[in-house]
């Protein structure tokens, strides 16, 4: 596997993996890659002659008081897995070579971005959507693969995908891929290194939550029931808060109080000084 830390670089690595016509596919991530990314992988390699990844820890999706510097940096380690895994080409630019001094464009994403996640981190989906706008633009890749368990994420570069007529990857080559779950049910996530065994136990609260909160659901209860008899799951296995606890329409995440037939629950907590997020299908 190569890996590129310069645009230029990256330009002729591309080029060349084009070769004869052979198709790309980008997997965007920050690293401290975990099985979840390693699916994330697979999959691309299902659909594509070559995969490439990044790993870029973009300062712009992370607020003031978030884990930036704390976020977890394990390149050596990274590399050996993405190498192992088969991925042809490895894109890490530095944050100069991103946003190069007097950098000045954002991409903002209304409607989307907006509620969940963009409620409790202001400026976080602009972040999101400007790096991966520029790393679309950077490999030009026919298509790219983004994990569901930030399905608001997937939902906002879909957008601007549509809403900025991106050629490479079409908007349709924008691939979700399901949650890769621990034996106990807790979503994969670089932030799970950050709890303790115990809060480790105790996270699993999230998916209980929304296993309890889709029983009732089918159970035809009331959606206030159901958010408090969910939040109870939580508050009462060691998180300490509750951003949100919603149903929402899964494309336009618009906010339902009953299944329309395409409604997914979504669930962001605290616990220690952890915010771990999840979400399921109603049916
Ligand atoms: O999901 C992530 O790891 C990041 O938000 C992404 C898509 C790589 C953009 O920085």
């Amino acid at each position: 596997m190569e890996t590129v830390t310069t645009l230029a670089d990256l330009r002729l690595a591309v080029d060349e993996l084009r070769g004869g016509g052979a198709t790309l596919a980008l997997v965007p991530t920050m690293g401290a890659l975990h099985e979840g990314h390693l699916t994330l992988m697979h999959e691309a390699a299902k659909h594509a002659d070559h995969v490439i990844a990044s790993i870029f820890v973009n300062p712009r999706q992370f607020g003031p008081n978030e884990d930036l510097d704390a976020y977890p940096r394990q390149m050596a380690e990274d590399s050996a897995k993405l190498a192992a895994e088969g991925v042809a080409l490895l894109w890490a630019p530095t944050v100069e070579a991103m946003y190069p001094q007097g950098y000045a464009t954002n991409i903002s994403v209304a409607g989307v971005s907006g509620g969940l996640c963009g409620g409790n981190r202001p400026g976080h989906f602009d972040g999101v959507a400007t790096v991966v706008c520029k790393l679309f633009n950077q490999v030009r890749p026919d298509m790219a693969f983004f994990g569901e368990k930030d399905w608001q994420q997937l939902a906002v570069i879909r957008r601007m995908a549509r809403d900025l007529d991106l050629v490479l990857p079409r908007v349709e080559a924008i691939h979700g891929v399901p949650t890769v779950r621990e034996a106990d049910g807790l979503a994969m996530s670089s932030r799970n290194v950050y709890l303790s065994p115990a809060q480790r136990e105790q996270a699993r609260a999230i998916p209980e939550s929304l296993a309890t909160a889709k029983a009732m659901l089918g159970e035809g209860k009331a959606w206030a029931e159901i958010r408090a008899a969910a939040e109870a799951v939580l508050l009462g296995n060691g998180f300490a808060s509750v951003d949100y606890f919603d149903l929402r329409d899964a494309d336009s995440l618009e906010l339902l109080a009953s299944d329309n037939g395409k409604a997914r629950l979504f669930a962001a907590a605290r616990i220690g000084g952890t915010r771990l997020i999840d979400n399921v299908a109603v049916t």
